[in-house]
C-alpha cells in the first residue's frame, strides 16, 4: 500500500503491537494477556484485534462479556471496519474486565483490504493512517493501549503498525516464524520511513518453546537479532508450550491466571474416573507455570517499553 510519498502520523505513547508475520505463534494470546494484565493493575486498557480471526480469549463472543455499545453489533471486526469506512472513532466492547475495553477482530477485518485498496488512488499513503485516525479521538482516555495483529497480511499489518509507538515481536523458534519476522521486519520500515517515524521495536521473545531447551534459544536469538537489529532487547522469559491448559483456557474465554484460579476448587481426575465430573472440568495442573510465565512475560515487556520510553 505505500509508495513515495511523505505522511507523517502521531501514534499515542502508550500503543504496543503484538506482531509478526507468521501466523500461529501466540500474537493474539500474548496480546490478550498482556492488555488483561494491564487493566488488572488498575491501569485503563484497550485491546484493539486487528485481526480477521476472533479467537475470543477473553469470552466477548461466546460468553457476552462486556457492555456491548448501542446500535450495530461492533463483534467479529464489524466495529473496526465501520469505523475506518465510515471515518469514526473507534467503538469499543466496554468492561470486558475491569479496566479492560476491547475492539473485537472477526471476519469483517478482513473487508478493509478491498475499501482502503479502492481509496489508496484518491488518498494515497494516508489510508494506512486510517486506523490511527480512528484510535485517536480515544486514545487519551487509556494508559495503555494494545494492538493484536493479522499474520501474513502486509496492509493489515501496516495499518496497525501505523497506529503505534512499539512494536513487541514474537516468534517461535522453527524456520517459518524466522521468515515471519522478516516480513514484519520490511513492514516495520516501511511504515516507520513514510508513516510513522516514532515507531520502534521494543523487543521480542521466543514464545511457545521448551524452557530448558537453551541452545536452541540462544540460536534462535541470534537469528532475531539479525531479522530485526542487533540492538533488540530480548525478554528473558521463555513461556513453555504447554497446549492443553492453553487451548482449555481459551475454550472458557479466561486468561491463564484467570483459569488458574479454578484451580483449587476443579474437578480431579478420580471424580472423572468415578462419572462425577467430566474431562473438560479437570482444570490441569500446568496451568500454573504457564499462567507464571505469561505475567512475567508481560512484566518484562512492560519493563522495555517503560525503559524504552525514558
Ligand atoms: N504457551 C502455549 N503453549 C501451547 N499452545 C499455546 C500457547 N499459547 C497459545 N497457544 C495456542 O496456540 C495457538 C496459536 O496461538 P495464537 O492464536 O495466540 O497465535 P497467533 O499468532 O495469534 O495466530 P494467528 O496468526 O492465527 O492469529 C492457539 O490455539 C493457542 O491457544
Ligand atoms: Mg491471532
Amino acid at each position: 500500500m505505500l509508495s513515495d510519498t511523505k505522511d507523517f502520523v502521531e501514534p499515542p505513547p502508550n500503543a504496543v503491537m503484538i506482531g509478526t508475520g507468521k501466523g500461529g505463534v501466540g500474537k493474539s494470546t500474548i496480546a490478550a494477556h498482556k492488555a488483561a494484565w494491564h487493566a488488572a493493575r488498575g491501569e485503563r486498557t484497550l485491546l484493539v484485534c486487528v485481526t480477521g480471526q476472533d479467537d475470543d480469549d477473553l469470552g466477548i463472543e461466546r460468553f457476552g462479556r462486556g457492555i456491548r455499545p448501542e446500535g450495530p453489533s461492533v463483534l467479529n471486526g464489524q466495529g473496526l471496519f465501520r469505523a475506518i469506512q465510515e471515518r469514526t472513532p473507534l467503538v469499543p466492547v466496554r468492561e470486558v474486565r475491569p479496566n479492560l475495553d476491547v475492539v473485537p477482530g472477526g471476519e469483517a477485518v478482513g473487508e478493509l483490504l478491498a475499501l482502503l485498496t479502492a481509496r489508496l488512488p484518491v488518498e494515497g499513503i494516508g489510508v494506512v493512517s486510517s486506523l490511527a485516525r480512528a484510535l485517536a479521538p480515544l486514545a487519551a482516555w487509556y494508559d495503555q493501549i494494545v494492538f493484536d495483529s493479522a499474520p501474513e497480511q502486509d496492509s493489515l499489518e501496516q495499518l496497525a503498525l501505523a497506529a503505534c509507538r512499539w512494536l513487541f515481536v514474537p516468534t517461535r523458534s522453527d524456520d517459518a516464524s524466522i521468515r515471519g519476522m522478516r516480513r514484519i521486519a520490511r513492514n516495520y520500515k516501511l511504515v516507520r520511513k513514510q508513516l510513522n517515524p516514532q515507531l520502534q521495536v521494543v523487543g521480542a521473545c521466543l514464545y511457545g518453546s521448551n524452557p530448558s531447551a537453551t541452545q536452541l534459544h540462544s540460536e534462535v536469538r541470534a537469528e532475531i537479532m539479525k531479522e530485526l537489529g542487533p540492538s533488540t532487547p530480548m525478554a528473558a522469559r521463555v513461556v513453555g508450550y504447554r497446549e492443553m491448559p492453553a487451548v482449555n483456557a481459551r475454550r472458557k474465554g479466561l486468561t491463564f491466571s484467570e483459569y488458574a484460579a479454578l484451580l483449587p476448587t476443579s474437578a480431579k481426575s478420580y471424580d472423572v474416573a468415578a462419572g462425577r465430573a467430566a474431562r473438560a472440568d479437570v482444570v490441569p495442573q500446568s496451568i500454573q507455570p504457564l499462567a507464571a510465565e505469561m505475567d512475567r512475560l508481560n512484566s518484562e515487556i512492560d519493563e522495555l517499553c517503560r525503559k524504552a520510553a525514558t
